[in-house]
């Protein structure tokens, strides 16, 4: 039975590729290919989505983050999408794809700025890693084993089964992909205490272009000095990654504390700026402003928030500000006390009536259309252009700006410690973010356009030379490479020395030795060094 309907999905398979004739035969040995590397004919089915099977679309659009790629025809789609189940089939499908010279993007979570893991102009195939979601915590030595495919939610919650007074410093949100997200740095609101996500990272599991299957030891510290901070998908496919947990209170306090223009919110950043980056480390103040309406005569305006986590007590929190930022005029109502694990549903705006196990829904949080960048912050912006950028988010209109305190072990850890190196000298980061409901070709440009210029505007205040950007915050503007030609290496050092520094010729010498023929690559990816 089972060999009769198997035979039937081939011969489906054949009749229906014959559609795109071009890529019929390669994907045909392809199968062959698999099939001859131990996946059965009871697995290939269950990990193979063609554009002909009913559930294509639905996997594909599942991790779509960003509305902007989601039902448009303009979006390239898959040839084929790939959801291994096993490590096995991972190295299978690798080893197939580089002999049939099927190019393949990585996807964990989806959340990529730019769609590049799921996305390409040329013909490609998605290895979706969502299957591969296993955690495995021990709390004898404080550490868990944790797959790419798993979400930051899904590790938190796994953590607060095991102990209430331990976490771990990753995102804000809980949809987002771990392959990604560690792999490109990571950071949360507990940044200023415990750095980085990839400042925990003690072992990692990687499959790299020759199939085979490399751990810390095996990959050497070049590589998993690479893949902590420079970006998993130039170097291979990340499994997993073993970290430490951190140490949490049992209660930790937030509070999130909106100020008008009438009451002095840009007096009360520009106080911001000097003050977050120098307080405890326990302490970490966001800044928000967003555009919003008042009321009755629909001019914008905007609304500034300071969102504060600390690892303590309300009491000692209300202390510490009055001391040494009585201006925002903090009052202990402001404050919440709560679990770690309540914090995440706080900062990732769930409803108050919101529970832990909320963490494990995979579903979208946000569905608009989205356009970030980002830059970082050396030196505190005067009063007066702060008070200058405020009037341009005024008269932009769907500008939003996110600054976040850099400061305390940020900058205790050398640039040059993994590949992530915006470290010690960052006051502050900003992420600039603009979202829209109707998508389309006018609309999403105007938009892009948009943010494009609040950019500009924002040259001189933030760094130069590179003027540098965060990985995790995808930015096709700031460069992009098609990875063809004798050009390659000149476009990608353009992004590379903004995302990377110094670290940008580390990680090609890596990228040259571990994939010399540059089989895992994107549109920012790190370039294979070519000998003249
Ligand atoms: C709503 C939202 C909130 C966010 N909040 C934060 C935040 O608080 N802090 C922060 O640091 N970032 C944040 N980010 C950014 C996020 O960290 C990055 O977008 C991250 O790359 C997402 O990882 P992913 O697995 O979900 O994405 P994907 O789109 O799946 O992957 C992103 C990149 O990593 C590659 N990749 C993915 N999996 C693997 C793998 N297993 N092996 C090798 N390469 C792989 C992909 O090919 C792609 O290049 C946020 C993003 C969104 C959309
Ligand atoms: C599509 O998904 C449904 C529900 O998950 C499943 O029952 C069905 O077998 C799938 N069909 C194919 C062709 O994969
Ligand atoms: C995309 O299309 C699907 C199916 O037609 C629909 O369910 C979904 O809501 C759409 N998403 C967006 C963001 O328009
Ligand atoms: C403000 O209100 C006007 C009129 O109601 C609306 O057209 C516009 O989109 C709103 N702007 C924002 C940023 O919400
Ligand atoms: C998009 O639509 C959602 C849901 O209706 C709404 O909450 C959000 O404010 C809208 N965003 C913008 C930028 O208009
Ligand atoms: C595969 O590549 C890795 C990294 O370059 C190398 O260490 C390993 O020896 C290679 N394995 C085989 C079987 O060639």
């Amino acid at each position: 039975m089972r060999i009769i309907s198997f035979s039937l999905t081939i011969l489906q398979l054949l009749l229906l590729s014959s559609f795109f004739s071009s890529i019929a035969t390669s994907q045909d040995n392809f199968f062959k290919c698999l099939s001859s590397n131990n996946i059965g004919d009871d697995d290939l089915p269950k990990i193979t989505y063609m554009q002909s099977n009913i559930n294509y679309t639905n996997i594909l659009q599942e991790y779509i983050r960003n509305g902007r790629f989601i039902n448009t025809t303009n979006t390239p789609k898959p040839t084929l999408i790939l959801t291994p189940f096993q490590e096995s089939q991972v190295q299978a499908i690798v080893n197939c794809a580089k002999n049939v010279n099927l190019h393949l993007k990585i996807r964990s979570g989806g959340h990529d700025y730019e769609g590049l893991s799921y996305m390409c102009k040329a013909p490609f195939a998605i290895l979706d890693m969502f299957n591969l979601r296993s955690i495995q915590v021990n709390m004898k030595d404080e550490t868990a084993w944790v797959q790419a495919g798993s979400t930051l939610g899904e590790l938190y919650h796994k953590i607060w089964e095991n102990s209430k007074v331990h976490g771990f410093p990753s995102g804000v949100c809980p949809t987002v992909g771990v392959g990604g997200h560690i792999s490109g740095g990571g950071y949360g609101t507990m940044i200023r205490k415990y750095g980085l996500s990839v400042d925990h990272v003690v072992d990692a599991r990687i499959v790299v272009a020759n199939g085979s299957i490399l751990d810390r030891a095996s990959m050497g510290e070049d590589l998993f000095w690479a893949i902590r901070g420079g970006g998993g998908a130039s170097f291979g496919v990340v499994l997993s990654y073993k970290i430490n947990l951190v140490p949490v209170p049992e209660i930790v306090t937030v509070f999130r504390v909106p100020r008008t223009l009438e009451q002095n919110a840009v007096d009360l950043v520009y106080r911001w700026q000097n003050i977050a980056p120098q307080l405890e480390n326990e302490l970490f103040i966001r800044v928000y402003i967003q555009t919003v309406n008042t009321t009755g005569n629909s001019k914008i305006t905007l609304r500034t928030s300071f969102i504060a986590m600390y690892l303590g007590d309300s009491d000692k929190l209300v202390s510490i500000m009055n001391k040494k930022f009585p201006e925002l005029g903090l009052k202990k109502e402001d404050c919440k006390e709560m679990s770690w694990i309540k914090s995440i549903l706080f900062w990732g705006e769930f409803p108050d009536t919101a529970i832990e196990s909320d963490l494990l829904s995979r579903k979208a949080l946000v569905t608009s259309a989205f356009k970030m960048k980002s830059d970082y912050v050396k030196t505190p912006i005067s009063r007066g252009d702060l008070g200058r950028i405020y009037q341009k988010l005024i008269s932009s209109g769907n500008i939003w700006m996110a600054m976040n305190a850099y400061g305390g072990m940020m900058s205790e850890v050398a640039d040059t410690e993994t590949a992530f190196p915006h470290r010690v000298g960052n006051i502050y980061k900003i992420q600039y973010l603009t979202y829209w409901n109707e998508t389309g070709p006018d609309s999403d440009k105007a938009n892009i356009q948009s943010i494009r210029n609040f950019y500009d505007f924002m040259t001189p205040f933030v760094s130069k030379n590179p003027r540098e950007a965060f990985l995790n915050y995808r930015d096709i503007d700031i460069g992009s490479t098609d990875n063809v030609g004798p050009n390659a290496y000149s476009e990608a050092r353009v992004y590379g020395e903004k995302y990377f520094k110094g670290n940008f010729d580390r990680l090609v010498q890596v990228k040259t030795k571990v994939d010399p023929t540059n089989f895992f690559r994107n549109e920012q990816s790190i370039p294979v060094l070519i000998k003249n």
